[in-house]
């Protein structure tokens, strides 16, 4: 088991989980890392630590480079349980000198671990821990992902150890951000942030603007999930300026279930208007499209128009969970539009709408219902709709 070295003294010494397919509710295809590094120093400090499964790939890691035993400080930045899963046996085996955590998160480790006793020190912004050569600083992250999260800077070296934000969930046997293909970078960076980050774009944006108020020199940003960005962390800083800003890509998304295919076929033409405005849009098919895959969609898209049929007065299931999903993600600066068939009563489309309302979305139409199964003047409607969605983005876009 290999350690990858970041710089002088530095360590990846993290765990490679190829297997995990589901991360709560969300589509792991690619796996992920639990990012584990260690710094070697006068006192020896391991930042952060792996799911509780994988403990013995950390462990050899660590043991190519020193005994365990003899690490003095271990930091805490994140204490959900891919990163601390494997701290009780960490801590029972090392007996650190410090447990290093933000306020909250020494709550959140006695809620989780029940361990009072532990040597815990408090993280400040503004009070560095001195290691020997090298310096640990601290930034409060509440929220981004947990109430606990903070951030670790390592002053000499610039490496900012941003436990969840900036990561991916991508299981690879390469570290850094310029041995992997790009494209599958971006896609798991933008899936990452939809998933996991986007109703806490509000702090996101502070927290970038406050990166770049302090002008913190960064060399590399080392998350706790996915590669460490050595060659271009700016691509992470801009991306993330830009999504928790809530910048979208003039597209459109048609996100659909079908009983008997009419709101498909509805589906379609509503596409057909969005073509005729010269509006790019996909058609995603909650059958086929795994919900998280769908919300990386959401996030840079203009326009969601979803369509559903009415069943037992209300929703597909597919439908109902997507929207309390994404309502609970709450994508920002949206243009909302709903359709769908119906056999009696007909509430899918409201429904739709109201929940759209309620995330805040600008929406354009009422809505559109058809009885059964459409006909060419219902296929008419569709495309019309299609369209006025298309000339809102337009619209939006000439803001
Ligand atoms: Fe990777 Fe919020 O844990």
């Amino acid at each position: 088991m290999n350690p990858v070295k970041l710089t002088e003294n530095v360590y990846w010494v993290g765990a490679v989980d190829w297997d995990v397919r589901d991360f709560h509710g969300y589509s792991t295809n690619r796996g992920t890392t639990y990012n584990a590094f260690l710094i070697m120093d006068e006192k020896i400090t391991l930042i952060d630590t792996v799911k509780k499964s994988l403990k013995g790939d950390m462990l050899a890691r660590i043991r190519e480079i020193v005994d365990p035993e003899k690490i003095d400080y271990i930091v805490v930045n994140h204490v959900e349980m891919d990163h601390s899963g494997s701290l009780p046996d960490m801590v029972d085996l090392i007996k650190p000198e410090k447990i290093i955590c933000s306020k909250m998160g020494e709550k959140a480790i006695i809620q989780h671990f029940h361990q009072k006793d532990w040597p815990y020190q408090i993280a400040v912004p503004g009070e560095d821990v001195c290691l020997g050569k090298k310096t640990l600083a601290f930034l409060e992250t509440r929220m981004l992902h947990w109430p606990d999260s903070m951030f670790t800077y390592l002053v000499e070296d610039q490496i900012l150890f941003s436990s969840d934000a900036f990561g991916e969930h991508l299981g690879t046997s390469e570290r850094f951000d310029d041995e992997v293909d790009q494209a599958v970078l971006l896609e798991e960076l933008t899936k990452y942030y939809a998933n996991i980050l986007t109703l806490y774009s509000p702090l996101v944006k502070k927290l970038i603007a406050k990166i770049r108020e302090m002008d913190l020199q960064i060399k590399m940003i080392a998350p706790d999930h996915g590669v460490i960005w050595r060659t271009n962390p700016g691509m992470a800083l801009d991306a993330y300026d830009g999504w928790s800003q809530g910048k979208s890509d003039g597209k459109a998304l048609v996100i659909y279930d079908t009983m008997w295919h009419s709101t498909e076929e509805m589906a379609k033409r509503v596409g057909a208007g969005l073509q005729k405005e010269g509006i790019s849009y996909q058609l995603l098919n909650l059958r086929y499209n795994h919900r998280s895959d769908v919300m990386r969609d959401v996030l840079n898209a203009s326009a969601i128009v979803l369509g559903c049929p009415t069943l037992n007065n209300g929703l597909l299931p597919r439908m109902a969970g997507f929207l309390m999903y994404m309502r609970g993600l709450r994508p920002l600066n949206k243009v909302g539009a709903a359709f769908g068939s119906f056999g009696w009563s007909g509430e899918s489309v409201k429904l739709l709408n109201t929940a759209m309302t309620e995330m805040k979305f600008d929406i354009v139409d009422d809505g559109l219902k058809v009885k059964y199964v459409p006909e060419d003047a219902d296929y008419v409607q569709c495309v019309e709709l299609g369209q006025k969605v298309g000339q809102a983005i337009k619209a939006k876009q000439a803001e």
